[in-house]
């Protein structure tokens, strides 16, 4: 633990410990008495109680415990039992009576506590002391005052006795009536049984006074019962005939000498409570001092004669004991001041002393922290220079394997397009070889299959980088597998035959589609393939098997060969990049594979091997299309017509299937192909020419050919100086001139993006490098084909195509744009194309090549088309004269009319009409 944990709890502990120190021992050598008070409803016992907590006070150690009996017997042995209980060191008791409070008192003598009885006695003699005055004297004392006092021959005496039961009563009557024996003339005529209250005696004096009874003295055992039977005299007006004399002599306003003075009584005799003298000889008891069992308090008789004298003793000892009783409250106010300020001093001391070590610990903690600072922004220094170090060797190896990459992958788009050129150059040569046969056939055939086998090789490493960066986006679109399979294993054919491998397919669902990219699955099934054949030796075998799962959801193609079969200990590696098998002494790139395997699971597919006898490979694939994003599935218009191209033809251009090109030198369809690259651009017319007009742009004067020539194709490259191909692309789509031209990119940019590009831009078709010259020739073909069909519908349709922009395509504005010029100039036969080209912003050639482009016809002969069929519509709707349709469409004359109308419908307008 640190210095810094312990400092709280030090904190706590020592301000404890002082607080602790600075309380005045509550219990701790105290010395506990307890007193059982039999009632405290008069001044004698008020007075003995008083008296006993000023002793006590005097003494601080002194812990006093005063319980009232409340003159209740049961209480008053309760009590005591809880004193016991308690176990104090000393009990003091008052007992009510004696017999009841005996066995208490004496339970508590056998339990060890010491037992100072006072006043009142118990029965036997069972406690440590006793302490009071001798009430047998008290009778006695009495009985003298009334002998010495009087004066008749002989004394009436009514004795008014305390509680039967209770010592003082029992004994103050003994000594009296013993007393009174002695004397022969006094005598106690009656007795009166009292309870030491005046309210018990006062009615049965009135009743001794009604009758017989007469007395000259009473004696009554305590002074409130004297003062009562004065009472009953005084109202009897008998009060000066009786002398009263009591006991206790209590001093006060109430009290007996009071009463003597104010000649109520004749005397009192003196009883002291002893209160103090009781703290007193408590202490001698527990301070093991041998103590008197009995201890007995003197008395005095208190009369007119010393009632005065008596008065102002105890006057002066109440004054004294009230100023004593001050001192002592003054002093405990010291007392406590004292002890408030020690522990305020004790506080402020442990405070100071806390705050002084905190700021010692603070200082220190200062000190370490600034050392710490230093050292952490040392190290922090360090590592920033450490980190600034890293980041700029990490952008150094980026930036080299960045210009590595780029170098590489640069060049791997550089070697694409010579090699697509040597490839399509060998292609042209191996179409003439073969006629010729023989060495130049085979050498053709070897460079011809190294040339694509370097091709496949660039790509792969291109692929590879695509994969690496996650740059592949899956274009799925429905393909009928067995074909698709069918196609690709054409490639292999000759191989397989060459080398007597029996190669074939079987499916169990011929008919089976599914949604792949062709793109990718075909360079799976190639790899699989190549590997298959690159390891299987010759007259082995070689299958491709469809499997249809008819209850499931999934389709296994599985590719075995009776090769040489792959370790055990390389099965699991056999999909990871650069992969080489221990077995395989074979050249080899060990991309293919994992490259097959990315492929597979872009189509959430799995791929997985076995060997057993030759090589296993399963590629399972999803049906449907519901595990792929949307955006993986092409849903637009397939750019390349599937129906038109033979994968298999990919390189061999396979005549039978071209569609004838017109041999009408002036029939020639005009290509306009804009690239930069002058051995590509030379090659494609050098191929192209002998079926196209073909005109040449190397990009900077693209768009101003196009308009100039209005091709009725244009192929485009994208990289090219100043405009991009998209860029020519899209201005010659929005161009009314232009925008019925078809378009096809050509580009080494196979990505995603660039798709999307180009099918912004508008272009018809979308071609990535390599391209096969037997697609390029098929696409364009397809695409000529198709906009054959286009022309065919816009000719078909030419009076309900409106000016509208409800089609929201170019070409059909125009042609709404263009019939309705004509319509509204029917009538007007000096209207030109001069003037149409005008109104539509255009120049007379280029709406005449649009015009030729579109519908195939010329401006001209369109024009009459349209009034011919509006002329044809007319006979059949209308009963105007032939003279008059032919006027209101603009012919000059009814005959030239007629003879244009039966060139083109075969009939004269008027035999048309009839016929109709
Ligand atoms: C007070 C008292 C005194 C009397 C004493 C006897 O309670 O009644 O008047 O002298 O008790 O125990």
């Amino acid at each position: 633990m640190t210095l810094k944990n312990h400092i709280p709890f030090i904190g706590a502990l020592f301000i404890a410990l002082l607080l602790f120190s600075c309380n005045r021992t509550v219990s701790e050598g105290k010395i506990r008495i307890g007193f059982s008070q039999a009632m405290t409803n008069d001044d004698w016992r008020r007075s003995m109680n008083n008296a006993m907590q000023l002793q006590a006070s005097l003494n601080p150690d002194i812990e006093l415990t005063i319980k009232d009996a409340d003159y209740d017997v049961q209480r008053q042995i309760e009590q005591l039992e809880e004193l016991i209980s308690e176990k104090p060191d000393i009990i003091i008791v008052s007992p009510i009576q004696s017999k009841p409070i005996t066995p208490v008192v004496q339970k508590a003598m056998d339990q060890g506590i010491p037992i100072l009885v006072v006043d009142r006695k118990t029965q036997n003699q069972k406690y440590t002391a006793y302490l009071g005055a001798d009430n047998i004297e008290v009778g006695r004392t009495a009985a003298k005052e009334i002998i010495s006092s009087n004066t008749k021959d002989s004394i009436r005496i009514i004795e008014i006795k305390g509680l039967s039961g209770s010592s003082p009563a029992e004994e103050r009557s003994i000594g009296f009536n013993q007393m009174i024996d002695q004397y022969g003339s006094a005598r106690v005529v009656a007795t009166i049984e009292g309870d030491w209250e005046k309210e018990s005696i006062q009615k049965p004096l009135r009743s001794l006074y009604s009758g017989t009874v007469n007395a000259d003295y009473i004696f009554a055992h305590n002074d409130r019962m004297a003062v009562g039977a004065w009472e009953v005299l005084r109202d009897m007006g008998l009060e000066d005939e009786v002398e009263i004399i009591g006991v206790d002599g209590l001093s006060g306003p109430n009290g007996g000498i009071q009463a003597v003075k104010d000649g109520i009584l004749k005397a009192t005799v003196l009883y002291p409570t002893g209160g103090n003298e009781a703290i007193k000889l408590a202490l001698r008891i527990l301070n093991k001092e041998s103590v008197p069992k009995n201890n007995i308090l003197s008395t005095t008789v208190i009369n007119d004669v010393n009632a005065d004298i008596m008065k102002n003793q105890y006057d002066r000892i109440n004054e004294q004991q009230h100023n004593i009783e001050q001192q002592i409250t003054a002093i405990k106010d010291l007392e406590d001041r004292y002890y408030a300020q020690n522990n305020l001093l004790k506080i402020v001391m442990a405070l100071s002393s806390i705050i002084l070590a905190l700021a010692l610990y603070s200082i220190y903690s200062i000190f370490t922290i600034r050392k710490k600072n230093r050292q952490l922004q040392l190290t922090n220094e360090k590592i920033t220079v450490q980190r600034n170090q890293i980041e700029k060797i990490a952008e150094e190896v980026k930036a080299s394997n960045d210009a590595k990459l780029n170098f590489f992958t640069g060049l791997s788009h550089e070697f694409k397009t010579p090699i697509t050129l040597i490839i399509s150059a060998i292609e042209s040569l191996h179409e003439t070889a073969r006629d010729k046969g023989g060495k130049m056939m085979n050498e053709l055939e070897l460079i011809h299959n190294n040339s694509n086998r370097l091709l496949r090789l660039i790509n792969q490493l291109l692929d590879f980088r695509k994969v690496e960066d996650r740059k592949f986006t899956l274009r799925a679109s429905k393909t009928n597998l067995y074909k698709f399979s069918e196609n690709i294993i054409n490639d292999f054919k000759r191989e397989a035959k060459k080398r007597n491998i029996r190669f074939k397919l079987t499916s169990n669902n011929e008919a089976l589609e599914v949604f792949i990219d062709r793109n990718l699955m075909d360079k799976v099934y190639f790899n699989l393939l190549s590997n298959a054949f690159k390891f299987t030796p010759d007259n082995g075998k070689i299958e491709i098997n469809i499997e249809d799962d008819a209850d499931g959801n999934t389709v296994n193609i599985r590719f075995k060969d009776s090769g040489i079969g792959i370790p055990e200990n390389d099965m699991d590696q056999v999909f990871q990049a650069f992969f080489k098998g221990s077995n395989n002494r074979k050249s080899s790139s060990g991309i293919g594979l994992h490259l097959s395997k990315e492929f597979v699971e872009m189509h959430k597919g799995s791929i997985e091997v076995k060997s057993v006898r030759g090589s296993e490979f399963t590629v399972t694939l999803y049906k449907g299309q519901a595990h792929f994003d949307e955006n993986e599935i092409i849903t637009e218009h397939d750019l390349i017509d599937t129906s038109i191209i033979d994968f298999t033809s990919e390189h061999l251009v396979d005549d039978n299937y071209l569609i004838q090109a017109p041999s009408d030198e002036a029939e020639k369809y005009t290509v306009l192909i804009v690239e930069d690259n002058r051995d590509l651009a030379a090659f494609l017319k050098n191929k192209l020419q002998l079926e196209y007009d073909i005109h040449l742009s190397d990009g900077t004067d693209a768009v101003e050919k196009a308009l100039e020539t209005i091709p009725d194709i244009v192929l485009c490259d994208v990289n090219l100086p100043g405009k991009t191909g998209f860029e020519i692309c899209e201005i010659l789509k929005k161009d009314l001139r232009t925008s019925h031209i078809p378009t096809v990119i050509l580009t080494a940019l196979g990505d995603q993006d660039s798709y999307v590009r180009g099918l912004q831009s508008g272009a018809d078709l979308y071609l990535t490098k390599p391209f096969s010259y037997s697609i390029l020739v098929q696409s364009i073909k397809s695409l000529l084909y198709n906009r054959e069909k286009l022309r065919y519908y816009y000719t078909s349709n030419i009076h309900h195509i409106e000016d509208t922009d409800s089609f929201g395509n170019i070409e059909q504005q125009f042609i709404g744009k263009l019939n309705t010029l004509i319509n509204e100039n029917l009538g007007n036969s000096d209207f030109s194309v001069e003037n149409l080209a005008e109104s539509l912003n255009i120049s007379r050639v280029q709406l005449y090549r649009k015009v030729k482009a579109m519908m195939g016809i010329s401006i001209s002969d369109y024009i009459g088309n349209l009034r011919l069929e509006k002329a044809k519509s007319m006979l059949e709707k209308t009963s105007l004269t032939i003279s008059e349709i032919a006027y209101s469409n603009g012919f000059s004359s009814p005959n030239y009319f007629s003879t244009a109308f039966k060139g083109k419908y075969g009939k004269s307008p008027a035999s048309f009409r009839k016929s109709s």
